[in-house]
């Protein structure tokens, strides 16, 4: 009771009917499927259910409790499927709000070179575009010419490319990788002769703009979800713009939802928008009187609230619920405490808990998708993951706690910081919109109204463009010729001190000469599809010096994925402990390739079986995908490498690795200056790139070794504001190969000057010397900054 007044007091129930979701909603054509049928076939499952344990139970010669259940529960979910499954494939697709209006979108397409297609989540956009352009005849395979023109589409991410491509090579009863095929960073499943239809990142289109400028291969590009503003969609944007004049007859669709459209309009010369009708259900928005103190609370009082209110022991479930929550650790502390309230309680109703977030292992992460039982609520407590990309179908509830958590560049610091920030007003209407997909639906805001209205939210997300590390997109610019950067067409142009620290940092690690030229070396790492500290760590590994391209390879593909450690909150200390098993003490990189090698070893040991890797990966809290998708990684840089005639060579020593690694990331170096001398308090570090910040080891690193001396120079893959400044993935040094390889970036900073005599103090540099080099680099700072 006292639950229950607590959340009451909390929440306002006004459905806002002004609001522009329920507006639109209501505008909206709806299509209610025929629930009837389907109730009365559930209906009868039922009843035959309960006949099992007599009739039929007999007839199948069954006997025991157990498995008398189990065959009735399979026949009563093969029928509440059935009227789906009876729908061929065709029909489905007839069904979409895309289809019918085909002729119209055919039409807008075929009379503009350039279209907004907007369009609800699940109106066909993504699957049915690229088809009815095929269907039409915009697309044909190679010719006896060796010309073809393929419809590509263009997805922000990976999984969504993948899937998509499956889908449609369904709908067009082909296999995949032939007529419809996707290419993701590392993986082509396409065919040169046959494909018509490719689903690709933005990544790869770009990549493929390089090799291409004029991408002869495409009839029409569609750009999807370009609402996102990713920074590839941002920059392939603003490339498109001059390549439409010189490819007149290529086609470029732009779909997206009803955010930012007008932008697009506007930034293609007012090109043409065309409005798929929606299909979808009125949601009741419901705001938070008050802020509220603590979200994972509210969010949790909110669900059980719901739960409570909406269930009775004869009713069934009416709906699940779908939580927003910020990040991993919030998710399981919700989690938590949700089974912890609901044990309080007198004989609750049936209640799964499901956890999503990306890093969740994949076997997990599909339990969501599990048929759904009538009897029992399922609330999924998911990451902005579940906003656009990821649909859990009988969402009838969604608590939005109006939170994400996002990454943050900070060109002064050169860190990222991840920090939970409000969503915009956009993203919270996407958010709600996730309870209206099969029917009317409530959305819960643990926020106040007045929030959405003045400047505590954005009405639009902020770009990425204008908030993440530019190096890559401006090595890619910088090899696709563009040199003036201030008048490259952004759709929001990135600020300032991020350009120049972009363009510095390129400079710093010699891809740009002191005129902002590429170098040879920069050229040489725009061959590599990933950032530029990694392409110089590969490129750097082939010298003789280093001799070490195959540890390196492996290095760089670990680095590629997600954390290859599974760390459940519950198994934290079990996962830790045997994590130390791996561990290589000065250094994560090698860490990280120890892991790998053992990995191979265990592919070898178990002849590839994947049910044997994946018990010794479960054992010793690897991530099987993770694994699995390294390997593929480093099979594919090892073509690049064959390709361009990099030698692949086995390193002389540990030693030779680290000072590679030293010689590739000596601008991301930090210096000790405190010990954990008892062992309970955590090393401290200086950033010696600007002298003032302090920095620690990660939790997870290697080199946290206990009682003993942290090493005293350490360069790092990358730092992280969460709770503090994190170095994270760290290789201890010797201060005497900072000089050797990156001792003109140390004379240019003059703020790192001080630190630098430390060096001069360890008699490591020659003052003179370095005094005459400071001076030369001064010049060339200069220089790159005018330029
Ligand atoms: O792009 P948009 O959100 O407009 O819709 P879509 O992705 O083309 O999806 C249209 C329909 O195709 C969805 O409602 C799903 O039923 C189906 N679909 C699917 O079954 N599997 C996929 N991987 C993608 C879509
Ligand atoms: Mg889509």
């Amino acid at each position: 009771d006292q639950l229950m007044k607590g959340i009451s007091s909390s929440i306002k129930v006004i459905p806002d009917p002004e609001s522009e979701l329920a507006i639109s909603a209501r505008q909206g054509s709806f299509v209610v499927k025929d629930n009837k049928a389907k109730k009365e076939k559930a209906k009868q499952a039922k009843d035959r259910s309960s006949l099992q344990g007599t009739a039929l139970g007999n007839v199948l010669g069954i006997e025991g409790k157990t498995e008398k259940f189990e065959e009735p529960n399979k026949e009563d979910e093969d029928l509440r499927e059935a009227p789906i499954d009876t729908l061929s494939i065709q029909q489905q697709r007839r069904q979409l709000p895309a289809f019918a209006v085909r002729k119209d979108l055919i039409r807008a397409i075929s009379e503009n070179q350039v279209t907004i297609v907007i369009g609800e989540t699940g109106s066909g956009k993504t699957t049915q575009l690229a088809q009815f352009l095929y269907e039409e005849g915009f697309a044909s395979s190679l010719d006896k010419n060796g010309q073809k023109k393929i419809i590509g589409c263009t997805q922000p991410r990976r999984v969504a490319a993948m899937s998509v491509a499956k889908r449609v090579s369904e709908e067009m009863n082909c296999k995949l990788s032939e007529e419809v095929g996707y290419v993701i960073r590392f993986e082509d499943r396409t065919s040169p002769q046959k494909t018509v239809i490719k689903y690709l990142t933005e990544g790869i289109l770009l990549r493929e703009i390089l090799i291409d400028p004029n991408l002869e291969d495409y009839s029409c590009i569609i750009m999807d979800e370009a609402h996102e503003r990713t920074l590839s969609t941002d920059v392939l944007l603003g490339l498109f713009r001059k390549l439409l004049m010189r490819r007149k007859d290529l086609k470029l669709i732009v779909t997206s939802a009803t955010m930012n459209a007008d932008r697009f309009t506007r930034f293609f010369g007012d090109a043409p928008q065309f409005t798929i009708p929606g299909r979808t259900f009125p949601v009741d928005i419901m705001f938070s009187k008050t802020s509220c103190q603590d979200y994972v609370e509210s969010a949790v009082k909110q669900v059980l609230t719901i739960h409570l209110q909406n269930s009775s022991k004869s009713k069934l479930n009416d709906g699940d619920i779908l939580v927003f929550m910020t990040g991993q650790e919030d998710i399981e502390v919700t989690c938590e405490l949700l089974k912890e309230k609901l044990e309080m309680l007198d004989d609750p109703p049936p209640l799964d808990i499901y956890p999503i977030y990306s890093t969740l292992p994949a076997d997990l992460q599909k339990k969501i998708f599990s048929k759904k039982n009538e009897f029992r609520r399922k609330v999924v407590v998911a990451t902005n993951i579940a906003e656009t990309s990821l649909t859990v179908d009988g969402i009838k509830y969604v608590v939005d706690t109006g939170l994400i958590k996002m990454k943050v560049y900070n060109p002064k610091l050169g860190m990222e910081t991840l920090q939970v920030v409000p969503v915009s007003v956009a993203n919270a209407q996407q958010r709600s919109g996730r309870a209206g997909r099969t029917g009317p639906g409530v959305a819960y805001r643990l926020y106040t109204e007045r929030a959405t209205k003045n400047d505590q939210m954005h009405l639009q997300p902020i770009p990425e463009i204008q908030r993440t590390n530019l190096s890559n997109v401006m090595l890619l610019l910088k090899s696709l010729k563009v040199d003036n950067l201030q008048r490259f067409p952004f759709l929001d142009p990135p600020p300032q001190d991020l350009l120049s620290r972009s363009l510095y940092d390129l400079w710093v690690i010699g891809a740009l000469d002191n005129f902002g030229n590429l170098t040879s070396l920069g050229s040489d790492m725009s061959n590599f599809p990933m950032e530029p500290t990694l392409s110089k760590l590969i490129i750097l590994s082939c010298k003789n010096e280093f001799h070490c391209s195959e540890e390196i390879l492996t290095v760089v593909s670990m680095l590629s994925i997600p954390s290859v450690f599974f760390r459940p909150k519950e198994r934290a200390q079990e996962a830790d402990s045997i994590r130390e098993k791996y561990v290589i003490a000065e250094s994560d990189h090698l860490t990280l390739l120890n892991v790998y090698n053992q990995w191979q070893q265990q592919l070898v040991k178990s002849n590839s079986s994947y049910k044997k890797l994946s018990i010794w990966c479960d054992k010793n809290f690897l991530q099987i995908k993770s694994l699995i998708r390294a390997r593929e990684i480093r099979n594919q840089l090892v073509l690049i490498m064959k390709k361009y005639k990099l030698p692949i060579s086995k390193s002389r020593s540990d030693d030779d690795v680290r000072k590679c690694l030293c010689a590739a990331y000596f601008q991301q170096l930090a210096r000790l200056i405190k010990n954990n001398i008892s062992g309970n308090s955590q090393a401290e570090y200086v950033n010696l790139r600007n002298k003032v910040m302090t920095m620690y080891l990660h939790p997870t690193s290697a080199l946290n070794g206990g009682t003993d001396m942290a090493p005293n120079f350490v360069v790092y893959h990358e730092l992280l504001l969460t709770t503090k400044e994190y170095m994270s993935c760290v290789t201890a040094v010797d201060p005497l190969w900072l000089l050797q390889y990156g001792y003109y970036f140390y004379g240019v900073d003059e703020k790192t000057q001080a630190n630098l005599k430390n060096l001069i103090d360890f008699e490591l540099i020659d003052k003179k010397d370095f005094e005459e080099r400071l001076n030369f680099d001064k010049l060339r700072y200069q220089d790159v900054i005018s330029s």
